[in-house]
């Protein structure tokens, strides 16, 4: 056991969270999730996603969230950007890092953003370029690293091929995701395994939807590998529009529980963390998906 003593936490929720919603979400309300939550403490929101409006329609106000975001200099907000046209859309956002995010399955890959594997490093390494050009980090999703709603189960080889190509073309950080929330603990240790062949453990995080409960013993397996960043997802909102079924992200809510009682350190004040998940909950009039929000929501209730 090497388990660290503090954890980075980055926020997908106002993107992966948001961006399977069927109804419209008006920018002011994404911003002030975000607000809400670099108020609770996290120093890193995963912000938007310049996509194609066509694809994620939710996603198309990314410029306008952009810009209404008032910035904390603590704080990365980064942006997914599939290709040039998504980069160069991003750049005037000035997010501090942006996402490329490829997949470790064939068929996610077309499903996803249109394309082979092969075509989509193609695609990434000129993104990157100008990225690195420009100062701005670049960070790497892999999905379907454990199970594709598509070709069933995934073999770790595959997360270590799509590693390789993204070190390749000067990706700085992967984030290995179980889009559809299948794996379970030693599969994604595996799959944690296969990316760490060709990145350092700094440079390795966990991306766990929870559509089958394991995301929190995802996460406990992966720390206990020395893993120490993961992206989480405010009130556990979201999913993914080309993973049908999938639910969303292992609450960020869950994790700062079960963390800041394992002694590890986080840097996040759950409390208002808590406050974040319900303004967004209360504005898509749902519960928040997180148990610990719900047991603490009660408590004060009572
Ligand atoms: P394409 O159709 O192959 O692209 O889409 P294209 O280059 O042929 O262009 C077709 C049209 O899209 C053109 O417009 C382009 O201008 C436009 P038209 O001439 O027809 O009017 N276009 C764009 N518009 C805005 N922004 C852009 C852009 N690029 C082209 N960046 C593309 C390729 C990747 C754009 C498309 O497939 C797409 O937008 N896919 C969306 C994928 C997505 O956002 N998925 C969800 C996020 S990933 C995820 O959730 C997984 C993750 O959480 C990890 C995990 O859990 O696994 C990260
Ligand atoms: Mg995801």
């Amino acid at each position: 056991m090497k388990l660290p003593s503090r954890v980075k936490i980055v926020d997908v929720g106002p993107r992966d969270g948001l961006q399977n919603e069927k109804g419209h979400v008006p920018a002011e309300v994404k911003i002030g999730l975000v607000h809400r939550l670099q108020d609770a403490g996290v120093k890193e929101i995963e912000v938007t996603s310049f996509v194609s409006p066509k694809w994620v329609p939710q996603m198309a106000d990314a410029a306008e969230v952009m810009a209404g975001i008032q910035r904390r200099p603590d704080v990365r907000y980064s942006v997914l950007t599939p290709n040039m046209k998504g980069f160069e859309a991003a750049v005037d956002s000035k997010p501090d890092e942006i996402v490329v995010f490829g997949a470790a399955s064939e068929a996610f890959s077309q499903k996803n953003i249109n394309c082979s594997i092969a075509e989509s490093i193609e695609r990434f390494a000129p993104v990157v370029a100008a990225a690195r050009a420009r100062g701005i980090h670049v960070r790497g999703a892999i999905s379907t690293t454990v199970g594709c709603p598509y070709e069933g189960d995934v073999k770790p080889e595959r997360v270590e091929l799509v590693a390789r190509l993204m070190k390749d073309i000067g990706v700085q950080h992967v984030g290995v995701a179980d889009t559809i929330g299948v794996g379970t603990p030693r599969k994604v240790q595996a799959a944690m395994e296969a990316a760490l062949k060709h990145y350092d453990i700094d440079n390795v995080s966990g991306h766990f939807h929870d559509t089958y409960g394991q995301a929190l013993g995802n996460t406990l397996a992966c720390l206990e590998m020395g893993i120490w960043n993961y992206d989480t997802s405010s009130a556990g909102l979201g999913g993914c529009p080309y993973a049908k079924g999938a639910t969303g992200n292992v609450a960020t809510e869950d994790v700062v529980y079960m963390l800041h009682g394992m002694d590890i350190e986080t840097g996040i004040d759950l409390d208002k963390l808590i406050d974040a998940g319900k303004y967004i909950s209360d504005f898509l009039q749902r519960k928040p998906n997180s148990r610990a929000s719900t047991a603490i929501l009660n408590k004060r209730a009572g």
